[in-house]
């Protein structure tokens, strides 16, 4: 997408040939910072510091992880340890399991000399992937903001919501939850969106803002409490968020906050729509509250507010006692009953097992 009229994608190859660039997003909104990755140890760093974020990104820097670790040593024994430190970056994304698992099959097969040239191929097919899929989900999801549209008085705005950052800056390009937006966007289809401003780490505030407003979508931020309110006064038509890990029976494992916009949307009677990549699906768990990794991150990230300081310098504030026990659950799970649909890149579809299998035969159910 585009910055300043330039157009982005959130990682990429370095001029050099050799290199990786991935946007800084902990400098996001205040500076727009390239960092260059060169090795397994910077891309570890990137994806647990999260520089970068959201399940696709962590999917394709991991996989580019991946290939940056072949090129320092490209034995087996190599592999598995980049398998392994990749793979413990960061727990609840399934996408990263997805692309190591992918990089390690396809590298597996090919004998040690040429696998930095294979690496780097599948890590820039992984890439191309995920902007394909997230594509395909615009324009399924583009269909259902058509429909609502259509239910509407002419030239009135869809209100949509949304949760976190599942924009471009998640993904390679284009977003999950914003590839529909963006493109009824540019169809001019009049639409405004919600951003929640998704505490502790503020992914709305200053990631989906930021990014929606460098395209011109119009939005308002939020804080993350007024979702009910605004359900209940009809001023939220329909709302669309992003998944790290759905189960094949549909739950949702997503930025946490995203359970109670549910529960509002279900009390409201306000479509509530996931949207999400066939690669974030996790087909070995069926019990998304009892079998997903909710990851646990630093209490610092509650206890303080990081912005702008009034010097114009990058930094933090305390916001509470600095004795004070803090708990930080990052995800939460939205159980399927609760979904209306699963925009995907094959389709909307139901949240539940059958429809989910039905979409993607190539899957084997695990029992
Ligand atoms: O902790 P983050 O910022 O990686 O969490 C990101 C989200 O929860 C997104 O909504 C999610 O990855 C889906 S987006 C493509």
């Amino acid at each position: 997408m585009n910055v300043d009229g330039k157009p982005y994608r959130s990682i990429w190859l370095n001029d050099d040939g050799v290199s990786v660039d991935v946007i800084d997003q902990t400098r996001l909104p205040h500076a727009f910072e390239i960092l260059n990755l060169r090795s397994l140890d910077d891309s570890c760093v990137a994806i647990a510091d999260m520089v970068v974020r959201g399940a696709p990104l962590i999917g394709a820097t991991a996989a580019y992880g991946f290939y940056l670790a072949m090129r320092q040593d490209a034995s087996d024994s190599a592999m598995l340890s980049a398998y392994e430190a990749l793979n413990a970056t960061r727990p609840t994304a399934v996408n990263l399991r997805w692309a190591l698992d992918r990089m390690r099959s396809a590298l597996t097969r090919v004998p040690a000399q040429s696998r930095v040239e294979h690496a780097l191929a599948e890590a820039a097919a992984v890439a191309e992937l995920d902007v394909e899929i997230n594509q395909g989900i615009g324009r399924h999801g583009l269909e259902l903001i058509r429909r609502i549209a259509a239910d509407k008085p002419p030239g009135d705005a869809i209100n949509i919501l949304t949760h976190c950052n599942a924009g471009w800056l998640a993904t390679v390009d284009w977003g999950t939850a914003t590839a529909p937006i963006y493109m009824a966007h540019d169809a001019g289809i009049p639409l405004h969106v919600w951003v929640d401003e998704t505490r502790p780490r503020n992914q709305g505030a200053s990631l989906t803002a930021w990014e929606l407003g460098h395209h011109g979508v119009p939005h308002s931020l939020i804080v993350d409490n007024a979702g009910g309110h605004l359900m209940q006064h009809g001023m939220v038509d329909l709302c669309l968020v992003g998944s790290d890990r759905t189960t094949r029976s549909g739950d949702v494992c997503n930025k946490i906050g995203t359970y109670l916009k549910a529960l509002a949307a279900f009390d409201n009677a306000v479509p509530f729509y996931v949207c999400l990549p066939g690669t974030t699906i996790d087909w070995e768990i069926g019990d998304g509250l009892r079998q997903i990794p909710i990851e646990q991150r630093d209490g610092l990230e509650v206890s303080r507010v990081h912005g702008r300081l009034a010097d114009g310098s990058i930094g933090s504030v305390s916001i509470a006692p600095e004795a004070t026990p803090v708990v930080n659950y990052a995800f939460d799970v939205t159980p399927a009953k609760l979904v209306s649909g699963l925009i995907t890149e094959r389709g909307i579809v139901e949240a539940s097992e059958a429809t989910l299998a039905e979409a993607f035969p190539e899957h084997p159910r695990h029992r």
